[in-house]
C-alpha cells in the first residue's frame, strides 16, 4: 500500500483506430462488449499521464492539458481511481496530470489513450505490478477501446464473457507494415452524442443490432486472414465495410442519429474517387465526423496532397503503426 507522496509514475499510451469496430456493451458496468474488435495503434496521437497517490490530498486532483478537469471528466477519472483503490488496497487520493499530444485543433483527444495511460500510471503508483493482460483488463474499465491501446501495432480485443477474460491481445505480424493512416481532422467540436450513449441507443433500439453481432464475427475472421495473407485490398475493403455497418446502426436507432457532417461525406467521396483512379485507399470513421484514410506508403503523397487542397494542410496528419504502453 502506498502512503508516501513521492511516488509519481508517468505512463504514455498511444491512441488506436478500430478497423473492426466495438459498438455495444453486453455489461455496461464492467464494459464487456457484445463483439470482439480489431485496431491499429497509431504513432502520432498519444496521452502522457502522471499519477501520485498522496496522503496530503483531501480529494482527487485532476488536470487535463494544463486545466483543472471539468466536472464530468473529473468524475470519470475519479470513478476509475476508485477501481484502482479497490484493487490495490490504497485509500489515498491521487493527483493526476494528463497531456494529450494531438495535432493542433485535431479533435482527436481520445479516451483510448487517456484511460490506457491512466490505468498504467495509476496501477503502478498504487503499488500494483500488472502485466499487460491485466493492464488491458483494467484500462477496459475506463473506456472499452482503451484496452487495445496497451499494445502496439495490430491488436484484437477478445470480447470474453466476464471481467477476467475480456482483454486485448497483440497480433504479432510482419505483414501490412507499410500501412499508413491519413487522419483528416475536419472537425474539432465535441461529438453531440457520446459513444457511450450512442452504443446504448443502438443496442436497445436498432432492429439490426442482432445482425451486427453476427456480422462482426465474420468481419473479424476475414480481416485476420487478410492480415495473415498480407492482402491490403481485402484488409481495406473489410475495414471500410465494417465502419459503414457500424454507422448503419446509428441511422436505424430510435431516435436516429448521425456522426457524419457534410465534410465527412466530401472526404468519403474523395476516397472513392481516388480509389477509382487507381490510388488505393479506404476510409474508416468513429463516433464523430473525422475521417481516417487507410493506405500504403506508396500512395501517401498523392493522398495528403489531395486532402490538403480540399481541407487545408493543417487538417491532414499521416500516422503509422505506433507502440504499446511505456513508462517514463
Ligand atoms: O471506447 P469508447 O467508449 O470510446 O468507444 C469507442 C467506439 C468506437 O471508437 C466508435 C469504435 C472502437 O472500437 O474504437
Amino acid at each position: 500500500m502506498t502512503t508516501s507522496s513521492d511516488n509519481v509514475v508517468t505512463a504514455v499510451a498511444h491512441t488506436n483506430i478500430a478497423l473492426i469496430k466495438y459498438w455495444g456493451k453486453r455489461d455496461a458496468n464492467l464494459i464487456i462488449p457484445y463483439t470482439g474488435s480489431l485496431s491499429l495503434t497509431l504513432d502520432q496521437f498519444y496521452t502522457e499521464t502522471s499519477v501520485n497517490f498522496d496522503q496530503n490530498l483531501d480529494r482527487d486532483e485532476v488536470s487535463i492539458d494544463d486545466q483543472s478537469a471539468a466536472n464530468n471528466s473529473w468524475q470519470r477519472v475519479h470513478d476509475f481511481l476508485e477501481i484502482v483503490r479497490e484493487k490495490s488496497g490504497t485509500h489515498l487520493n491521487a493527483k493526476v496530470v494528463s497531456h494529450n499530444h494531438v495535432p493542433t485543433a485535431a479533435g482527436l483527444a481520445s479516451s483510448a489513450s487517456a484511460f490506457a495511460a491512466l490505468a498504467a500510471a495509476a496501477s503502478k503508483a498504487a503499488g500494483m505490478n500488472l502485466n499487460n493482460q491485466e493492464l488491458s483488463i483494467l484500462a477496459r474499465r475506463g473506456s472499452g477501446s482503451a484496452c487495445r491501446s496497451i499494445f502496439g501495432g495490430f491488436v484484437e480485443w477478445q470480447r470474453g464473457t466476464d471481467d477476467a477474460d475480456s482483454y486485448a491481445v497483440p497480433i504479432n505480424t510482419p505483414h501490412l507494415n507499410d500501412i499508413r493512416v491519413v487522419a483528416l481532422t475536419i472537425e474539432k467540436h465535441q461529438k453531440p452524442i457520446s459513444s457511450r450513449r450512442g452504443m446504448a441507443l443502438s443496442v436497445t433500439t436498432s432492429p439490426y443490432y442482432p445482425t451486427w453481432v453476427k456480422v462482426v464475427e465474420s468481419d473479424l475472421q476475414s480481416i485476420k486472414s487478410a492480415i495473415n495473407q498480407d492482402d491490403f485490398t481485402r484488409f481495406g475493403t473489410i475495414s471500410e465495410l465494417n465502419a459503414m455497418r457500424m454507422h448503419a446502426l446509428t441511422l436505424s436507432s430510435d431516435p436516429d442519429f448521425l456522426y457524419f457532417n457534410g465534410r465527412t461525406l466530401d472526404a468519403m467521396n474523395e476516397v472513392k474517387r481516388l480509389r477509382h483512379s487507381g490510388v488505393e485507399c479506404y476510409y474508416t470513421i468513429d463516433a464523430g465526423p473525422n475521417v481516417k484514410v487507410i493506405c500504403q506508403t506508396k500512395n501517401v503523397k498523392e493522398i495528403t496532397t489531395t486532402f490538403s487542397k480540399l481541407f487545408g494542410p493543417d487538417k491532414v496528419t499521416v500516422a503509422q503503426p505506433g507502440p504499446g504502453i511505456k513508462y517514463l
